[in-house]
């Protein structure tokens, strides 16, 4: 964990940066073969899915555009309202695309099942979603998934994309924080 500067903040790696680079070549292999001869919009969602969007965006090997929307629940406590406010729209129009939506997590559910059917109000063709992770311990709706990375528990992971206090999102590794960072 040394080359990594976090000291003894992670506890565990739960997926270690070859095991998500090998499985994401899986999905991206499976996207190439969903969506051959089709035209497809990869849509990251803000921040955590940088990391995916990255990675799986460049083993995909068909022609594909990218944008990118930030969304945030309203209110700090209240995430499980599933009501969703969009800090930065799409600057593409999906009337009529398939759009795949890239994620780094799925936890309760809630932002995507919200962000699939808003972005089928718009006209979009098709909007499916791939994930690196999903804890399906932590569900509150169903989300129908399409490309899956890990299933993992309903613990407090970091690192791929994914913070606490805005940190650790640069780790290339998925691992449980060490209970000392939250509990001082
Ligand atoms: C995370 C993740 C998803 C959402 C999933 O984002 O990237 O967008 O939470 O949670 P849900 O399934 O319970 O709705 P977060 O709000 O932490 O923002 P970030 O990506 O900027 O870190």
């Amino acid at each position: 964990m040394e080359q990594y500067g976090v000291g003894d903040d992670i506890d565990k790696v739960l997926i270690s940066e070859t095991q998500m680079q090998e499985r994401l070549a899986q999905m991206a292999a499976e996207i190439d073969r969903d969506y051959a001869g089709r035209d497809l919009l990869l849509v990251g969602v803000l921040k955590g899915a940088i990391m995916v969007m990255a990675d799986l965006s460049r083993k995909i090997t068909i022609p594909v555009t990218m944008d990118w929307m930030a969304v945030s629940s309203y209110g700090s406590g209240t995430k499980s309202s599933g009501v969703v406010r969009i800090l930065k729209d799409l600057d593409t129009d999906v009337a009529g695309r398939h759009v795949l939506i890239v994620e780094d997590i799925i936890d309760s559910g809630l932002t995507l099942s919200w962000l699939q059917k808003n972005l089928l109000t718009r006209g979009a063709a098709s909007v499916e979603i791939a994930t690196a992770l999903r804890k399906p311990d932590a569900a509150k709706v169903e989300v129908n998934v399409r490309y899956l990375g890990f299933d993992i528990p309903n613990e407090f992971v970091v690192g791929y994309g994914l913070d606490y206090a805005e940190n650790y999102r640069t780790l290339p590794f998925v691992g449980t924080l060490a209970e000392h960072v939250y509990n001082n």
